[in-house]
């Protein structure tokens, strides 16, 4: 692709990036690896381990009632009518194992972010994008993510409300648990109320929206079926911000320490990224194993666009 995924990068988010809110048009909706045919295909293409599709209570959007499927042998036309029609998302990760142009694009957003940006340099290799595509109505419930977030718009709409990165709505101490594998990101607290101090935007095809880092947020499609692609990064900054998260928790879970200070440089910082890094390297950190239990397949004659079938565990 020779046109430029920003065509109109606005100088005022050349400032404003990864320090607050911001929107930006791109044109990767318009991009052919992204219609629909080309989603086909790449679904076809996906290996297993890079898929989920999940389906959520039509009432009770937590986590907790989230459920796993399989694609089965339909053709990824039929995957995509069952999303059109029904109630479930797709989640495809590491598009780039199957097919390397989605690992050029990727390379390309994120070229022009730092051509636009100054100062702002990513980590080349652990950049990465997965691509949402989800029914009508589908919810996302209030957690915060880890590394730097970006949400690209391709089409359909999605209301996106986006909290402040600071307590009471993203507690340090449910952070560092986060870091640690301890729990998971959507089971840090939320209350209705939060939503009185949320930005609000509607995020339409050719829009993406970035915030600051571990910014909390919740998702819900509109009336309609969206594809969206959510890009990762990181960089010193935000690998020395994960350290300090990571040694705090250590601290303050295994220690019994409070009040802790989050350095950005100097001793204190040393010292975090040298007992972050021992706890990682000496394999003292325990992650959550990660089963899931597949218990359906995608059917797009199905009016929620899937059927049960027997459970199995699959290992990730
Ligand atoms: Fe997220």
């Amino acid at each position: 692709m020779t046109d430029k995924v920003f065509p109109n990068w606005q100088p005022k988010n050349s400032e404003l990036f990864s320090k607050h809110l911001i929107s930006e048009q791109h044109s990767l909706h318009k991009h052919e690896l992204f219609s629909d045919e080309a989603l086909a295909r790449l679904i076809e293409k996906t290996p297993r381990s890079n898929y989920h599709v999940n389906t959520h209570d039509l009432k009770h959007i937590h986590k907790s009632t989230w459920r796993d499927g399989e694609f089965g042998n339909l053709s990824g036309e039929q995957v995509l009518q069952a999303v059109k029609d029904g109630h479930i998302w797709i989640n495809i990760q590491r598009p780039w194992e199957a097919d390397s142009a989605y690992g050029d694009i990727l390379a390309q957003m994120f070229d022009e972010i730092e051509e636009n940006v100054p100062d702002f340099t990513t980590i080349k290799d652990k950049n990465k994008m997965t691509i949402l595509i989800s029914s009508p109505k589908i919810k996302v419930f209030y957690h915060c993510d880890i590394p730097g977030q970006a949400l690209w718009q391709i089409r359909g709409r999605k209301r996106v409300y986006i909290y402040p990165n600071s307590a009471p709505f993203l507690q340090d101490s449910e952070m560092e648990k986060i870091i640690l594998g301890r729990i998971d990101e959507h089971d840090i607290s939320y209350q209705d109320w939060f939503d009185e101090h949320a930005a609000i935007m509607d995020l339409e095809p050719g829009t993406m929206a970035h915030w600051p880092i571990n910014g909390p947020h919740r998702i819900e499609n509109l009336d309609v079926v969206n594809v969206s692609l959510t890009t990762e990064h990181w960089n010193a900054e935000l690998r020395n911000h994960y350290a300090v998260n990571y040694a705090n928790g250590l601290l303050r879970n295994s220690f019994g320490m409070q009040n802790l200070s989050k350095p950005t440089s100097g001793l204190g910082l040393y010292a975090r990224l040298a007992l972050a890094g021992f706890h990682k390297i000496s394999g003292l950190r325990k992650l959550k194993k990660m089963d899931y239990k597949v218990d359906f397949r995608v059917d797009p004659e199905e009016k929620l666009g899937f059927k049960d079938i027997s459970a199995y565990t699959m290992a990730k």
